[in-house]
């Protein structure tokens, strides 16, 4: 089993049978296990392990429209009718919806109840679960409401990625390439010259994690220098909300993989990296994720970076990188080099 420990709790990563799950539950009185329809399948690999507590499973539907308000309501409704009271706990079994989701409703019920994450998801794994960001999306616009909170424990066991649909295992190596592209080039290095049958998911959401924990625990608050993790996201996340209640919808990693490509464009046009490292990073991204087809609207994708929560002037921020490794925070640029970023994209085609 590795531990890693975050500013107020811990990740582990291995055999969830071997973790200290089954110890930790014993603070509780009641838990609540949070599913969707796809991950309460997982359910045998935890239930045991909460035994002889009783559980209540709280089901909701899958999928990213469901990161809302409505869906949190159904959830602290079932809560309220089984009298869940402070010394409670929800256990989220699931992907980032899950984690974001039940996240935010166990820390809004009656002012704020334990939550421990078990991420099912690659992209839950490496990114979502981890860092205390929870929240749900609104008005169209993702992760509008939410706040800054730590579970108390996540616990990652790869072994659940088994049942996980391929598009969704793709998704998740979006945050996996960023977190080398930002921090680590040998890390970079692995992910761009190993086929994928070969990775070692053990490695992976090792490393990951550390990667992004080392930002976190530095800067808990995004006030500086987490920031670098939004790199890709002020485009994949104006993408992904462009798209989000159309029948042609992205998955987050997907849309981030888009953003990182326009992204790494703006640094070359703001001469912060070279030619190479563009196209490095665009061949490396292209060979794992599917060409998308843009909207051709760039002024509505520009009006939704506006109103990024990053942004703290009337300009659109972004983290640019200055080489594989190596990132800074804080930069803008034209609208017309963002077009350009975009076309740039769609000629990849
Ligand atoms: N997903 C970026 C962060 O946790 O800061």
């Amino acid at each position: 089993m590795e531990i890693i420990e975050t500013q107020n709790a811990f990740v582990e990563i291995g055999n969830i049978a071997d973790s200290s799950l089954q110890s930790i539950v014993t603070n509780y009185q009641k838990i609540a296990v949070l599913v969707d329809e796809n991950t309460k399948i997982l359910l045998p690999k935890i239930t045991p392990l909460l035994a002889p507590k009783h559980i209540s499973i709280i089901e909701i539907k899958s999928g990213e429209q469901e990161k809302k308000l409505k869906t949190c309501e159904l959830v602290w409704e079932q809560l309220i009718t089984q009298n869940f009271n402070r010394n409670d706990l929800l256990i989220n079994l699931g992907g980032g919806v899950i984690t974001d989701l039940g996240g935010f409703v166990a820390s809004t019920y009656k002012r704020g109840i334990d939550f421990i994450n078990i991420p099912t998801s690659l992209l839950s794994m490496v990114d979502a679960a981890v860092g205390g960001k929870t929240g749900i999306n609104f008005l169209n616009i993702k992760n509008n409401i939410g706040l800054f909170i730590e579970p108390k424990g996540v616990f990652c066991d790869h072994t659940m990625l088994v049942t996980l649909p391929k598009e969704e295992l793709i998704s998740g190596i979006g945050e996996v390439l960023k977190h080398g592209i930002l921090f680590d080039q040998k890390y970079w290095n692995y992910c761009s010259n190993t086929p994928l049958s070969q990775w070692d998911w053990n490695y992976i959401i090792k490393k990951s994690i550390q990667l992004k924990n080392t930002i976190v625990n530095i800067d808990p608050f995004e006030q500086n220098e987490r920031k670098k993790l939004n790199f890709g996201h002020t485009i994949g996340h104006a993408i992904e909300s462009y798209f989000m209640n159309s029948p042609s919808q992205l998955l987050h990693g997907e849309a981030v993989a888009i953003g990182i490509i326009c992204e790494s464009y703006i640094a070359h046009i703001q001469h912060k990296i070279d030619a190479i490292t563009l196209t490095e990073i665009t061949s490396t991204i292209l060979s794992i994720f599917k060409h998308q087809q843009l909207p051709t609207d760039h002024q509505q994708l520009i009006a939704i970076m506006l109103q990024d929560k990053k942004n703290e002037t009337s300009e659109i921020n972004f983290t640019l990188i200055e080489a594989i490794g190596k990132s800074s925070i804080n930069h803008t640029a034209t609208t017309d080099t963002i077009v350009d970023a975009l076309t740039y994209y769609s000629s990849l085609n």
